[in-house]
């Protein structure tokens, strides 16, 4: 039963009780409240999942990254001695092929680590074009080795120190630099850094990775960038890799409220690039 108000014009005049059948409003109603409840059960149960996943992931890697760092110190220790000409090359193979292994369980676990939000950046002061000279350093024997010269500089205006996270500045142009050795045949790498902007407490760096490989069709740009995802079916069976690497930069670019991308096309070469503000070593509380 509902009471109405019955007005003539602006004037109220009385009231009226109405009796109405409410029966049809109040299953829609009940009907509604079930689907509710069910979406929030299914939503809890899916978050459930992930954060099992995430969890058997990072215990997984974990647990499987300390043999193996048992395992590379060992080989390595191995290699230094003179075993023969066969028995050393066997240890060499073993030696890199634990060191690939390694890295594609630390990609996994920091791919866990992201998703599940457990990944805090580090911030401190740090010299930011030793950085670069560092990335050059690491990747120059591979690159030697197939006869790539790598080359780069550091804009005269960029500051000696910035205060920001420089092991996830390192990881991710690293993963860049050995992304472009892995993909170029001949040529060159260049690993640089410009000034793109300051305010008042941010300088961003731009830092570019260039080679002269093979390239990646425009079509492919945004999907290269996601977990998995590997710009031609064939690039596992001749690189390996888990496909991991992209989308693990662009998550530490983006924790870093940067951006990161690409400029390439097939068989001319590629420019992978990423910006990130720092806050300006004066700034510092
Ligand atoms: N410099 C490059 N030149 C050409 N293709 C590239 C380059 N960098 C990335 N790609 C393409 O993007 C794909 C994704 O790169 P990503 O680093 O995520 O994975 P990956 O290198 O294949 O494996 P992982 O990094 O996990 O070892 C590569 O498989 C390749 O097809
Ligand atoms: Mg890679």
């Amino acid at each position: 039963v509902v009471i109405t108000a019955i007005y003539e014009g602006d004037r109220l005049v009385g009231f009226a009780k109405v009796t109405r059948d409410l029966t049809e409003q109040r299953a829609a109603e009940i009907k509604r409240e079930e689907q509710e409840r069910l979406l929030s059960e299914r939503y809890a149960e899916l978050q459930r999942a992930l954060e099992a996943k995430s969890r058997f992931l990072s215990t997984i890697s974990h647990e499987v990254r300390t043999p193996m760092a048992g395992v590379i110190g060992l080989t390595e220790i191995l290699s230094k001695q003179d075993l023969g000409r066969e028995n050393n090359e066997t240890i060499l193979a073993i030696f890199e092929s634990s060191k690939r292994l390694l890295q594609m369980l630390n990609n996994v676990l920091d791919s866990a680590k992201l998703e599940s939000g457990k990944l805090i950046l580090e911030l401190r002061r740090f010299p930011v074009r030793s950085v670069l000279g560092d990335v050059r350093q690491i990747i120059a024997r591979d690159a030697c080795a197939k006869g790539l010269k790598v080359t780069g500089r550091c804009e005269d205006c960029l500051p000696e120190y910035v205060y920001g996270d420089e092991s996830r500045i390192r990881q991710v142009l690293l993963n860049l630099a050995v992304n472009a050795v892995k993909f170029t045949q001949n040529g060159w790498i260049d690993i640089s850094a410009f000034l793109r902007g300051q305010t008042e407490a941010e300088t961003t760096i731009r830092f570019v990775v260039t080679d002269t490989g093979v390239g990646i069709p425009e079509e492919m740009h945004p999907v290269i960038f996601q977990p998995f995802e590997q710009a031609t079916p064939s690039a596992l069976c001749v690189h390996g890799g888990t496909g991991l690497g992209l989308s693990i930069c662009t998550e530490l670019v983006k924790l870093m409220h940067g951006e990161i991308g690409v400029i390439s096309q097939a068989g001319s070469g590629s420019t992978f690039w990423f910006e990130v503000p720092f806050i300006k070593d004066s700034q510092r509380i």
